[in-house]
């Protein structure tokens, strides 16, 4: 397994973006700073994603509803694939679907391509319909397509993430990426309708930070599995306190967005 897809407990340690915040062919030199890079969700066919206002900001956080906008896995492969290529960098590629067989046909066609060192499986996009299927029918599906390392990416909101977690591990998952956005609602204060588009979307930021630590705590308790966390880290302290409730790796998301990433610390 490739370092920066690392599965491994204690072997490796790596700081990634979280999914969907970064544009790597945009902003080629923060991608190159990480230690790998994970794209944005890729779904079977090409999704304009949801209806604007997709992004609001917050008090505790920032709020989106982009629903998993993004070219398709033909034009991924063809056309940002080779470019991501380029920037020399560990890729890891997430993947979402409205169904088992979307993850499932989207791993195998990754299976092959080198610079690919780890899938991320998103079973938990808070602003698309979910797959009828659960985390852990999905993970086993796509265990059967593919050889890459699997990250299963799981939602805070259910009512025992320990439980999705050890499902999720005996179906074949290598890791547990922690956690994806929760649900959440902003009103315009002059009309008291929502200030999104589709009405709600996902929180995330500070205000994602307890509960993505309650999580990767509960999910590393429950399994021992290397684990991506994120929500919510700002800091290097945020980052450590990530490791110290059972993370292996890190991931940044929200703090990407804010015009001077430094001003907390
Ligand atoms: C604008 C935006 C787009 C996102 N898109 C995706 C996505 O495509 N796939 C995914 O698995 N998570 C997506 N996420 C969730 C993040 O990867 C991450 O799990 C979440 O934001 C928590 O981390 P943070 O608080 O550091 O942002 C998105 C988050 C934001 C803010």
């Amino acid at each position: 397994m490739s370092s920066s897809g690392c599965a491994s407990k204690g072997r490796c340690s790596v700081l990634l973006n979280a999914s969907g915040c970064l544009d790597a062919l945009v902003a080629p030199d923060v991608a190159r700073s990480l230690d790998a890079f994970v794209t944005k969700t890729v779904t079977p066919l090409p999704r304009d994603g949801n209806s604007p206002v997709r992004i609001a900001e917050t008090d505790v956080g920032m709020l989106n509803s982009i629903g998993l906008a993004n070219p398709g896995i033909d034009r991924f492969l063809t056309r940002s694939l080779p470019q991501l290529e380029k920037l020399g960098m560990p890729i890891w590629v997430s993947v979402g679907g409205f169904e088992t067989d979307d993850y499932a046909d989207i791993c195998s066609r990754l299976d092959d391509h080198a610079a690919v060192s780890a899938i991320e499986l998103n079973v938990s996009c808070p602003n698309v319909e979910a797959p009828v299927e659960s985390a852990a029918q999905i993970v086993a599906a796509a265990r059967l397509a593919t050889r890459k390392p699997l990250w299963a990416k799981l939602a805070p909101a259910v009512p025992d993430i320990g439980e999705v977690a050890k499902a999720a591990q005996a179906a074949g998952a290598d890791g547990l990426s922690v956690v994806n956005t929760i649900r959440g609602l902003k009103l315009d204060p002059r009309t008291l309708r929502p200030v999104l588009g589709p009405g709600q979307g996902g929180l995330s930021g500070p205000a994602l930070k307890p509960i993505a630590l309650a999580a990767v705590a509960t999910c590393y308790r429950a399994t021992s599995m290397p684990i991506v966390g994120m929500g919510g880290i700002r800091t290097g302290l945020d980052a450590l306190e990530f490791v110290a409730v059972g993370a292996q790796h890190v991931a940044v998301g929200t703090t990407l967005f804010a015009q001077n990433t430094c001003s907390e610390q």
